[in-house]
């Protein structure tokens, strides 16, 4: 008997939907928005960006390479061997695709904290895997890491553990000390390093991959660097490790622009510097502004966001999004399912316009 089309789909796929980031998708039908909701940078690409692209898209008719000269220049930044400790992907987002692909079948599971970036969750499920989140602690208006828990959380299932460092939304570091119990496991520890830049490598754990051949860095051009439109991310392993991991490489996934405009950017010293310290002086700015509102909890952050809690002021979250929105200003609500998020917030770094915008437009919410 014939069957439907419908049938023919693997189980997992069969509740999923495609993935749309409707904030997004606003921001670019509506360009007078301020885009503060998806941690770009406000800073658009550098002169000398802009020249490579130029130059290699004069010859956008042949094939990429295999990204030798960049993945050399990574691997020589962050004190590796060379190339064989590199793998590019399109964004690192499709690295953690791939990182899962390695390591997962059907039914088995990826610990993640909670609240946290949200693709780990959705490139789990579409490989037929479950995510377990295990609740930070929220205690003396800060979110701590519980690394006990996700110890405790890990069953001959698991088949990855993802912590970002620092995490999105809350903007905090692990401490080392906690990064090394969860990589004695010996299960596969990916270390999401997407804004590391903005406190500085020597804040990076990718040391550990020399000790341990579990442990995965990833990072991206997404942010600090300011090429979130372009899609690079990378990750960083033992060779062995990355080169399996390889295998899954979907061939010509990065293509010949991006790899040769992020080469430009990451040789580009002083246009990372300018760029990290007008974020972190803006980050600055915004938390010393807003803490003086009563009962208003202002997460410290090592990123380019801030996340807020107004609850204890006796406000919404929801609300405040809104109110932002009305006066041209795009937030993101945070999803956790383990805690009480109805006061929560997250701004991104604007330009120093935008910034002063949301300041004054949060004052205004709470003297309403
Ligand atoms: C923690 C974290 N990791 C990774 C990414 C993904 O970045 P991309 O796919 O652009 O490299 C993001 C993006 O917001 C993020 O917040």
């Amino acid at each position: 008997m014939k069957k439907s089309i419908k049938e023919y789909f693997v189980p997992w796929i069969k509740p999923l939907k495609m993935y749309v980031s409707n904030h997004i998708d606003l921001a670019w039908k509506k360009p007078s928005l301020h885009r503060m909701m998806s941690n770009e940078n406000p800073i658009p690409p550098s002169a000398k960006v802009l020249k490579t692209i130029k130059k290699y898209s004069a010859i956008a008719n042949r094939y990429p390479d295999q990204g030798i000269v960049i993945r050399s220049k990574i691997a020589k930044m962050n004190g590796l061997d060379g190339p064989e400790n590199v793998v590019l992907g399109n964004g690192s987002s499709e690295i953690f695709d791939m990182i899962y692909r390695s390591f997962l079948q059907p039914g088995d599971q990826v610990i993640q904290q909670t609240p946290c970036f949200g693709i780990y969750k959705l490139r789990t499920v579409l490989l037929g895997g479950e995510i377990v989140s295990v609740p930070m602690i929220y205690k003396n208006n800060k979110m701590f890491y519980d690394v006990d828990a996700i110890l405790r959380a890990t069953t001959d299932k698991t088949k990855a553990i993802t912590i970002a460092n620092p995490n999105n939304p809350t903007g905090d570091f692990m401490e080392t000390g906690d990064f090394v119990r969860l990589a004695k496991t010996g299960i596969p520890f990916v270390i999401d390093e997407a804004y590391i830049e903005y406190a500085g490598l020597k804040k990076s754990q990718v040391a550990l991959i020399k000790k341990y051949k579990n442990v995965i860095i990833t990072r991206t051009l997404s942010k600090a660097y300011g090429l979130a439109g372009l899609r690079l991310g990378y990750l960083l392993a033992d060779k062995e490790v990355a080169m399996k991991i390889a295998a899954t490489l979907l061939p010509w996934n990065v293509g010949t622009i991006t790899m040769w405009a992020a080469l430009t950017a990451l040789e580009d010293k002083k246009s990372l510097g300018k760029r990290v310290k007008f974020n972190n002086e803006q980050v600055a700015f915004i938390e010393k502004s807003l803490s003086k509102i009563p009962g208003l909890v202002v997460f410290p952050s090592s990123a380019n966001y801030v996340l807020f809690d107004a609850a204890p002021a006796g406000k919404n979250g929801k609300e405040i999004i809104e109110f932002c929105q009305k006066k041209g200003i795009i937030l993101r609500a945070i999803s956790s399912s383990k805690h009480k998020i109805e006061g929560w917030f997250r701004v991104t770094i604007g330009s120093k316009k935008e910034n002063q915008l949301f300041v004054k437009t949060i004052k205004e919410f709470f003297s309403k």
